[in-house]
């Protein structure tokens, strides 16, 4: 966070945003590293053209403000980066929270059929801007996202998020096989519509595009194939896939390839390891698919509200840590495997399975991976994740006393920060939430009563 001298007045585009100030500046080593971290009891933050130009301590800030500047003041709120999901389904946010199966009964008996409702572009189009409105409820401005196979649910996404300004890399899911024909493609068509959304909208304003093969059950060879020929072709996007989440699915994926060394050998093979490479999931890897991920620089995305709700099984955040090379985790929600669109609540259910492993997780790691973490394993962090200068201006005002527990338990509060968001990621989720800056502007306002009536009227899905 450095500071520098406001720009001129003139400028129509600036704004302010003040209060305490909280932001990573290097990965925390654990515990107490209180050199990983800057904050600003009394901060300002000013975004010139959606992007922040200056930060420091109001007092020095305030007086030389231009005078049509308009500073939104949270004087008891912690002002963070905005929040970073880096895995979520859209074509899953209404059927989140459904009853009774482990991955494979709950891919076919609640997704799929779910899924099959993204042919209607009103629907693809209705639900885009439920996810986009429930992610700044939540504090979260970027989200890595899966559509359905359906080439207009990646449209309306897009479409979406870039009208709201926010920050979004999805993709179509590629899935040409073991699934009902409402929800497949082709090798082809795959590949068509992938190329055909890339062409239009990767790398528009603040869209970026993810090769989305969904996992290896659902592509065939020549599906898989395709999707590496996108990626080569378009070296600059990401990839996104599901990998070794449940041990049915590993035993299947397993009688599906007999020729494959393990599950990570098969993702090898098609050459779709890399850095900008996310797996969701990652729970059942050997030390040979843990060391091919950690030499090829693979993300592994930890979704513990998933993990849990399905019965998926423990991540193991130590061992990617142990290996020669540590292995970049993501964290994410995975709604509607996940069960909370809130990377706060998805924090506290991570700090419970690190808990089941014997490992610790403390609130300067957990907020650095929901915000400057996240930003890292998506090679983006010089564009958020921090309140660097040149960042966007996305920020999540953050209410440490938002509900009586918290307030509570507040009023027990050592004054150490970490104490502070510990009670925040732990007691927290979007009522927490006081306010959600998007590039500067305001994206979401708590306590904007008519905001909640106006969404309530309109989001009769
Ligand atoms: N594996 C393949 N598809 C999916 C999905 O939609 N959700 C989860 N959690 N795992 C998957
Ligand atoms: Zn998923």
């Amino acid at each position: 966070m450095d500071s520098r001298a406001p720009r001129a007045p003139q400028n129509k585009g600036m704004s302010a945003v003040r209060g305490r100030l909280f932001a990573f500046v290097r990965e925390p080593m654990g515990h107490g590293d209180g050199g990983s971290y800057r904050y600003i009891e009394d901060g300002l933050i000013l975004i010139d053209e959606g992007k922040i130009c200056t930060v420091g301590p109001a007092a020095t800030l305030v007086a030389s403000l231009p005078s049509d500047c308009a500073v939104a003041h949270y004087p008891d709120c912690l002002i963070m980066p905005g929040f970073i999901d880096l895995h979520i389904h859209l074509p899953q946010v209404q059927m989140i929270a459904s009853f009774g199966a482990q991955l494979l009964d709950w891919l076919e008996t609640y997704v799929f059929p779910a899924e099959a409702k993204f042919a209607d572009p009103v629907h693809a189009a209705t639900n885009a801007r439920f996810l986009i409105d429930e992610l700044f409820r939540s504090g979260t401005t970027t989200a890595v996202t899966f559509g359905s196979v359906h080439r207009q649910s990646a449209e309306a996404l897009f479409e979406e998020a870039d009208r709201r300004g926010a920050c979004m890399i999805a993709g179509k899911v590629m899935m040409d096989r073991s699934a009902p024909d409402s929800v497949l493609d082709t090798a082809q068509t795959s590949y068509d519509d992938s190329k055909a959304l890339i062409e239009r909208w990767h790398r528009r304003g603040r869209l970026r595009y993810a090769v989305t093969p969904r996992f290896v059950v659902t592509s065939s060879d020549a599906q898989m194939a395709a999707a590496k020929a996108l990626f080569d072709e378009f070296p600059d996007t990401h990839l996104q896939t599901h990998l070794s989440e449940n041990l049915g699915e590993v035993a299947l994926v397993k009688s599906l390839y007999p020729w494959a060394r393990d599950y990570v050998d098969i993702y090898d093979r098609y050459d779709l390891l890399g850095p900008r490479s996310l797996f969701g999931h990652c729970i059942h890897l050997d030390d040979n698919e843990l060391g091919r991920l950690s030499e090829s620089g693979s993300v592994a995305v930890f979704c513990p509200t998933s993990n849990l709700f399905l019965g998926s099984g423990l991540f193991n955040r130590s061992r990617m840590k142990e290996q020669a090379t540590p292995i970049t985790i993501g964290l994410a929600t995975d709604v509607g495997g996940g069960t909370s669109f809130s990377m706060l609540r998805t924090a506290a259910e991570a700090y419970k399975v690190l808990q089941l492993r014997g490992q610790n997780f403390s609130a300067l790691e957990a907020m650095h991976q929901i915000t400057r973490g996240n930003a890292v394993a998506l090679g983006l962090q010089s564009e958020i994740g921090s309140l660097d200068l040149g960042c966007y201006g996305d920020l999540v005002v953050l209410d440490t006393r938002a509900t009586p527990a918290m307030a509570h338990r507040m009023a027990a509060w050592d004054g150490a920060i970490e104490d502070e968001l510990f009670v925040l990621m732990t007691l927290g989720d979007d009522r927490a939430v006081r306010a959600t800056f998007v590039q500067g502007r305001l994206a979401h306002d708590r306590d904007d009563r008519n905001n909640i009536r106006r969404e309530q009227a309109e989001m009769r899905i």
